[in-house]
């Protein structure tokens, strides 16, 4: 079992990815599960605020998790868990413990033979504390910046730098100095900072560790 965690736009949805598919191994995405929470909230119209109901609406949710796919309630709703306005509120519930709470089980049965590879903010501390390899990858959050307005560019849209790069400090704000779970490398994590290192790199870094130990 691998955990990675790390800041947003760090990459680590990407490298979590490609090195559960050279292992053969499941991956979770575990900020998906607060997107769809968020995603049925605002569906649902309960508000950030609303605890009771924004833990029932993680504890009810029916996800299902394709090849690159997730479906909610047998909808594919893989564009809209990735809006923006999505991925602010999930960054809300996910401060509230008993959405938390909800989502912990949900998490830990993704772990299953032959093995894990799942990516977050508290993988490598709260969800699986006893993860075999567990990394914290950094990347400045110019360099983070950076990639994600390419990633914009690439795909036709309007982007603005210094606004992706406020957003950006912003989250990882919100991430880092929340009381429950925050944002941080677990005592026994390898950091890796990829700000300078291209994906392939950052990828055979990980795989390089993992064979060192195993
Ligand atoms: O990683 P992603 O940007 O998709 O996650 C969306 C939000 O969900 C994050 O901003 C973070 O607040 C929250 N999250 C979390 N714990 C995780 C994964 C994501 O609190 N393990």
């Amino acid at each position: 079992m691998i955990a990675i965690d790390g800041p947003t736009a760090s990459g680590k949805g990407t490298v979590a990815s490609r090195v559960a598919g050279q292992l053969g191994w499941h991956l979770l995405d575990s900020g998906a599960l607060y997107r769809l929470t968020a995603l049925a909230c605002l569906e649902q119209g309960i508000a950030a605020d609303d605890v009771g109901r924004a833990a029932a609406a993680a504890q009810a949710l029916d996800v299902r998790f394709g090849d690159g796919t997730v479906a909610m309630s047998g909808r594919d709703v893989s564009a809209d868990i990735r809006r923006e306005d999505v991925g602010s509120l999930a960054s809300q519930v996910a401060t509230l413990a008993p959405v938390r709470a909800a989502l912990l089980e949900r998490q830990r049965a993704f772990r299953a033979a032959p093995g894990l590879v799942a990516d977050g903010r508290d993988m490598g501390t709260v969800v699986f504390p006893d993860a075999d390899l567990k990394i914290f990858l950094v990347a400045s959050a110019e360099a983070r910046a950076q990639r994600r307005y390419k990633q914009l560019i690439e795909k036709g849209f309007s982007a603005n730098l210094l606004t992706l790069l406020r957003d950006l400090e912003a989250r990882d704000a919100r991430d880092t100095q929340r009381a429950l779970a925050p944002l941080a490398a677990a005592h026994d994590a390898l950091v890796l900072d990829s700000s300078h290192l291209t994906i392939d790199e950052t990828v055979a870094q990980v795989m390089a560790w993992w064979h060192e130990r195993w």
